[in-house]
C-alpha cells in the first residue's frame, strides 16, 4: 500500500516538472483596431506559479493603455484606441525559475466609423447650379479613401485622396458642382466612400449614403381649365381649375378684377368652385401661383361669360314710390344678361306705340298726376325675359273743380241737383257750403251732390264746394238767381238761371265771384255754357 502512495506522487511530479514555461498574446495574429474602439491585448502564461509581466512598444513610445495583473496573465488595455496605439506590442515574462520569455504583436489602426453624409447647398432649383457635399467623418488612412458620387447608376465624380499623409482621422468633404434638372426629382444621390485595404480585416470597408434628389422647379405652365366652359349658364356650377407644374407644390390665389379694376381675393385652392353662377360672376379670374422655394410666381386668366335670359336686378322710382306732383322722377330699371337684354320700360296704361321709352331709365323733371300708374320693365335676350312692374303714385292738391247742375234751365218748384267734382290724390273731400244773405256761410252737405227739392225763392243764393286734401283745396261757386230781365210782374213764373264762378285756392274766393257774376251780367249772357267758359 505504502509503495503505491509514493509511486503515485512521484507520477504526479513529473506531470507536473513536464508542463513547461509558455507565453502568448491574446489576440495572437495582426490586430486590427478601429480608433474609437476598446482593445484588450492578454498575455498569458503557462507553466509559471508567479510570472512578472513587463509591456513596452517597440519604439518604447507610451504604450497609451493601462495594464493589469492578474495571477498568471496581464492584460494592456486601450480605450479608447487612438492613433498612439499603432505600434508593435511585445510583452516580456519572467519566470524566476525559468527565465524569460517575449513575444510581440502588431496594433495596425483605421477609422470609418459611420455613413456619409450629403449635403446640398443651396435647395436645388432647375436651372441653377448648387453644392453637393459628401461628407466623410473621422476616417484613418485618409490616404486610402476613395469617394464616388453617383446620381442613380451615372457616375457624377469620382475623387481619391492617396495624395493626403494622413497621421490621425480626419473628416473628408468631396464637393461637387451640380446643375440640377426637373427631370432629375426623384433620382437617387449615392455617394459611396471606400476605403479598401485588402491585407486588413475589418468591415465594412465601404459606406454608402443616398439621397432622392429633391429639385425644386416651377410653377410653370400654369393654365385655367373651364367646366363646363368659358360660358355657362346662369344657375349651372362653375369649376375653374388651375393646374401648374411646381416643386415643391405651389400655393394658389385665386383673385378677380371686378368692374373697378380692384381685385377680390378669393379662396387659396386650386379649384375655384361656385355653385350657382349669375351674371355678376362673369369677368376676368386670374389664378396666381407661388413655388415659396423658387420665389417664382406665375399668372393664368380666364374670362368667363355666364349667359342666359336677363334678370332684372333693379326696378326703383326716385326719390320714391310715392311723390308730390312737382318732384324730379327717375325710374330706372336695369337688367343683366349675356347676351346683353333688350329692355322696354313703359308705363302699362299707355299704348305699346306711345310713350314707350326703350331706355333704361325714364326722367319725369317735375312730375305731373298724369304721369303716375304702373309701369313695366321688360328685359329679353334670345334665352327670354323678365318682366317686373312698379306702381308710382303721384299725391297732388285738388284740381279741376267742376260744378255741374241739372237740369240747365230751372224753373221754381222743379228738383235740381248740383254736383262737385274735383280730382286730387289722395282723392279730395267734398264739402259745401250756402252763403247767407247775411254774407255767412252755412255748412250744408258733406256730400259731393246735393238736391234740392221743389225749388224755392229761398233756395237762391251761392252755393260754394270746397274740395280738399292733404295737399290743398280749391273752391268753386254756383249762384242761383234771378235773371234781372225776367224779373217783371208779368212773367208768372220765374226761370231760375244757374251760374258758376271759381274761386282760386289763394285768393278770397268772394271777391273772384263778384267779378265774375258781375262780369256776366254785363255780358247779359244767360248762357250757363257761356257762364262756364269764364272760369278763372
Ligand atoms: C491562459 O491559458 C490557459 C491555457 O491555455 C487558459 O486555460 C486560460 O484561460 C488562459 N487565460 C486567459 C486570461 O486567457
Ligand atoms: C365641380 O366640382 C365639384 C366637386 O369638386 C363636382 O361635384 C362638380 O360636379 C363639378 N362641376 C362641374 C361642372 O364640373
Ligand atoms: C350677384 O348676384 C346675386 C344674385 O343676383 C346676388 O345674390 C349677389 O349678391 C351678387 N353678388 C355681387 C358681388 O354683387
Ligand atoms: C328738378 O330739377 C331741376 C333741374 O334739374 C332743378 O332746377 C329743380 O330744383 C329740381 N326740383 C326738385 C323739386 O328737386
Ligand atoms: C249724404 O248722402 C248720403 C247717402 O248718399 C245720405 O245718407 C246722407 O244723408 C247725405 N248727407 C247729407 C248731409 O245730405
Amino acid at each position: 500500500m505504502g509503495g503505491t502512495r509514493q509511486a503515485v506522487l512521484v507520477i504526479l511530479c513529473v506531470l507536473r516538472t513536464v508542463k513547461a514555461f509558455e507565453m502568448e498574446i491574446i489576440p495572437a495574429e495582426r490586430i486590427v483596431a478601429q480608433i474609437g474602439g476598446t482593445l484588450i491585448l492578454t498575455c498569458n502564461t503557462t507553466g509559471c506559479a508567479s510570472p512578472s509581466f513587463s509591456w513596452r512598444t517597440q519604439m518604447d513610445s507610451p504604450l497609451g493603455g493601462e495594464v493589469s495583473r492578474h495571477g498568471t496573465y496581464s492584460t494592456l488595455t486601450m480605450n479608447p484606441v487612438s492613433i498612439v496605439n499603432s505600434h508593435s506590442y511585445l510583452c516580456t515574462v519572467t519566470c524566476d525559475e525559468r527565465g524569460k520569455k517575449e513575444k510581440s504583436v502588431k496594433v495596425e489602426l483605421y477609422s470609418f466609423p459611420s455613413d456619409p453624409i450629403i449635403e446640398i447647398n443651396p435647395s436645388l432649383v432647375d436651372g441653377e447650379s448648387a453644392t453637393v457635399i459628401c461628407k466623410i467623418p473621422d476616417v484613418y488612412p485618409s490616404d486610402r479613401l476613395e469617394v464616388l458620387l453617383k446620381k442613380d447608376e451615372h457616375v457624377l465624380h469620382e475623387k481619391n485622396f492617396f495624395e493626403d499623409e494622413s497621421t490621425n482621422t480626419e473628416t473628408k468633404f468631396v464637393t461637387y458642382t451640380y446643375h440640377p434638372m426637373a427631370e432629375d426629382a426623384g433620382k437617387e444621390l449615392t455617394c459611396v466612400a471606400k476605403l479598401p485595404i485588402a491585407d486588413m480585416d475589418f468591415e465594412p470597408k465601404e459606406r454608402t449614403s443616398s439621397q432622392k434628389l429633391n429639385v425644386n422647379f416651377g410653377p410653370q405652365n400654369t393654365v385655367i381649365t373651364a367646366s363646363p366652359g368659358k360660358s355657362p349658364m346662369e344657375g349651372d356650377s362653375l369649376n375653374l381649375t388651375c393646374v401648374t407644374q411646381s416643386n415643391p407644390p405651389a400655393q394658389i390665389v385665386w383673385r378677380k378684377y371686378l368692374a373697378e379694376e380692384s381685385i377680390q381675393h378669393l379662396i387659396k385652392n386650386n379649384v375655384l368652385f361656385i355653385p350657382h353662377v349669375h351674371f355678376n360672376d362673369s369677368g376676368r379670374y386670374i389664378c396666381e401661383v407661388i413655388n415659396l422655394v423658387t420665389a417664382k410666381t406665375e399668372e393664368a386668366t380666364v374670362d368667363i361669360i355666364i349667359q342666359g335670359a336677363p334678370v332684372i336686378t333693379k326696378f326703383s322710382i326716385e326719390p320714391s314710390t310715392t311723390v308730390q306732383e312737382g318732384e324730379n322722377v327717375s325710374i330706372q330699371c336695369s337688367a343683366e344678361s349675356n347676351p346683353p337684354p333688350k329692355i322696354i320700360l313703359r308705363r302699362k296704361s299707355d299704348n305699346a306705340d306711345i310713350g314707350t321709352y326703350s331706355a333704361r331709365s325714364i326722367l319725369l323733371p317735375s312730375v305731373m298726376f298724369q304721369n303716375g300708374g304702373d309701369y313695366e320693365c321688360v328685359a329679353e335676350n334670345k334665352y327670354g325675359n323678365s318682366k317686373r312692374e312698379i306702381t308710382l303714385n303721384v299725391k297732388y292738391g285738388p284740381k279741376s273743380t267742376v260744378i255741374t247742375v241739372f237740369p240747365a234751365a230751372l224753373k221754381e218748384g222743379e228738383t235740381v241737383t248740383i254736383k262737385c267734382t274735383s280730382s286730387g290724390n289722395p282723392a279730395p273731400v267734398i264739402s259745401w257750403k250756402k252763403k247767407k244773405a247775411t254774407g255767412e256761410s252755412e255748412k250744408i252737405s258733406e256730400n259731393a251732390t246735393i238736391t234740392i227739392q221743389n225749388l224755392k225763392s229761398q233756395d237762391l243764393g251761392l252755393y260754394e264746394c270746397e274740395a280738399y286734401n292733404q295737399f290743398g283745396k280749391e273752391e268753386k261757386a254756383v249762384e242761383l238767381y234771378v235773371p234781372a230781365r225776367l224779373e217783371g210782374p208779368d212773367q208768372m213764373i220765374p226761370l231760375i238761371i244757374a251760374f258758376s264762378s271759381v274761386a282760386a285756392v289763394a285768393v278770397p274766393a268772394v271777391a273772384i265771384l263778384i267779378y265774375v257774376s258781375r262780369q256776366a251780367k254785363i255780358n247779359g249772357s244767360y248762357s250757363l255754357v257761356k257762364a262756364l267758359r269764364l272760369k278763372v
